[in-house]
């Protein structure tokens, strides 16, 4: 008797104490809204500091991310924004075409709102910690030499000769981790442009200084030796240091005016440029836009080449059609013409199509942050004030209704169809519309023009790469072989 009393005890305390638990953000973060809590939208804020944290993590270690989001459709409707507590902060999630617009171009009602975790990883002084005015003028200065037609013309026979070098190299090597060889391609096309290259082991160094960082900014914000925060903080004190190294040497030469060379790049251009006051940057400031730019400029270009051709390979007849409108292109260009135009990779329709699909169905930046800068309404719900924002990019591109049968690669479906406002974000939009949009397409298409062409993948571990929280550890590489085709073109 006294044992079943001390169960129904212990069964009672555990019924309370979870009723407490589940209570404490709702206490801590909604009671204090007052009346304003009753028009939040739905949702739960989940359990202290974790929030919904341990559920976000765990789908997207899964093979069902979406499962994440679906949870929420389940238990409170299909009302296309949520409450609930992320990364560390009370939140609401947008899931439709039209709120996710709604939150991207209204800069009047909302700011960057990335969790503090990565604003430290990624640098304060980047595009993510500062001011909308700084951003505004550090924006243009920096997005212009890779945007437009005369910018990314400059690149096209630079990114030619180091994809096709780098494929030849690959297919000599034997087994590859294929993202690892592709990330280092991408990384050194972006030193180019950005910082007119360095060496061969100062750039592999830095790319893998980058790896670690990037794992870091995707998990939990763990400051303690053995979790990957602790090792991504590290990570970035060491890519400091190196550009800390490099601005004092560009520094130094102009002091004493030593010219050089080479090209004026993106660092130049950011130790030369002065506001109107006549304001320069500080190094601080030079250092986390270039650390940002470096870093957005090549991890995930890098993803994106690797998933094209892991869905082309899996789809022979896609892979076909593909290879077909490549070889037109080469057959059709006069024969003293070496490589190809920006006009025939503006030609690449179906290719063009393939990329777009890989886009939605990876949707690399699975969500981006706002936080609200006042109480704001939105679909009769209220977000208030301080609030984060994640513009859940994931739900639109994989809702039936906008892409039916979501889950299938067909690139088809983009043939003659334009997506209406708010329903294909790859890029985000508005003012924070990714700068690299057009330069990673280029990219893209180039790798694999001569991929198609000349090139097969052969996976040796064909269940990898299950990487819908992309970390780019080694062991969710795709381990594989390059291999030449006999009826090689190049
Ligand atoms: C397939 C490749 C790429 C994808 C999927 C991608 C995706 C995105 C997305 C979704 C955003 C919006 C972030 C927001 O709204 O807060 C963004 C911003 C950004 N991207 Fe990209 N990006 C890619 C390639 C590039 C490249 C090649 C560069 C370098 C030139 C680049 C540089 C940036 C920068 C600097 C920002 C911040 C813009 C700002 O805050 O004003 N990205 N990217």
């Amino acid at each position: 008797m006294e044992l079943v009393v001390l169960m129904l005890w212990c069964l009672l305390c555990g019924v309370v104490l979870k009723w407490i638990l589940k209570n404490v953000n709702w206490w801590v973060y909604e009671a204090k809204l007052g009346d304003k809590q009753y028009s939040l939208p739905p949702g739960d804020l989940g359990w202290p500091f974790l929030g919904n944290m341990w559920a976000f993590l765990t789908a997207f270690k899964s093979s069902d991310p979406d499962s994440f989001m679906s949870s929420f459709i389940t238990r409170f409707g299909r009302t296309g924004i949520y409450k609930a507590f992320m990364f560390g902060n009370p939140s609401v999630i947008v899931t439709t075409p039209e709120t996710c617009k709604r939150v991207l171009t209204d800069d009047d009602a909302f700011k960057p709102g990335w969790p503090r975790a990565t604003v430290e990883l990624i640098g304060k002084k980047s595009f993510t910690g500062i001011s909308s005015e700084e951003h505004k003028w550090l924006r243009k200065l920096t997005a212009a030499p890779v945007n437009g037609h005369e910018a990314l013309s400059m690149y096209i026979e630079y990114i030619q000769d180091n994809v096709v070098a780098s494929l030849e190299k690959w297919s000599n090597m034997g087994q590859i981790e294929f993202l690892t060889e592709i990330r280092r391609l991408t990384f050194r096309i972006i030193m180019y442009i950005f910082l007119s290259s360095e060496s061969e082991p100062v750039m592999d160094s830095l790319e893998r200084e980058y790896t670690i960082l990037n794992h870091g900014v995707r998990a939990m914000a763990i400051n303690i030796p053995g979790f990957a925060y602790y090792r991504a903080l590290k990570s970035r004190k060491k890519l400091v240091a190196v550009f800390q190294s490099i601005v004092d040497e560009r520094r130094a030469n102009k002091k004493a005016s030593i010219a050089t060379t080479k090209k004026k790049d993106m660092m130049d251009s950011l130790l030369d440029v002065e506001d109107e006051n006549g304001r320069k940057l500080s190094d601080e400031e030079v250092i986390d836009i270039l650390l940002m730019y470096l870093n957005a400029g090549h991890e995930s270009s890098g993803h994106m080449i690797m998933w094209t051709i892991v869905f082309l390979e899996k789809h022979p007849e896609i892979l076909e059609k593909a290879k077909e409108e490549q070889e037109e292109i080469v057959k059709k260009r006069p024969s003293t013409q070496k490589g190809l135009t920006l006009k025939e990779i503006r030609g690449m329709e179906y290719l063009s199509d393939v990329i777009d699909e890989t886009l939605r169905l990876i949707t690399f930046s699975l969500t981006v942050f706002r936080e609200a800068k006042r109480d704001v309404n939105i679909s009769g719900y209220t977000i208030p004030k301080g609030w984060k924002v994640l513009v859940w990019f994931r739900s639109v591109h994989s809702d039936p209704e906008i892409y039916p049968n979501p889950k299938e690669f067909n690139p088809g479906r983009w043939k003659g169809y334009t997506p209406k406002a708010g329903s294909f974000l790859p890029f985000g939009a508005g003012s924070r519309l990714c700068p690299g949009n057009d330069l990673a397409k280029m990219e893209i298409s180039i790798f694999l023009h001569y991929y198609l062409l000349n090139y097969r993948l052969k996976r040796i571990n064909p269940g990898s790469p299950v990487m819908y929280l992309p970390h780019s550890r080694p062991k969710d590489n795709c381990l594989a072989k390059v291999v030449k085709c006999p009826s090689s073109h190049v």
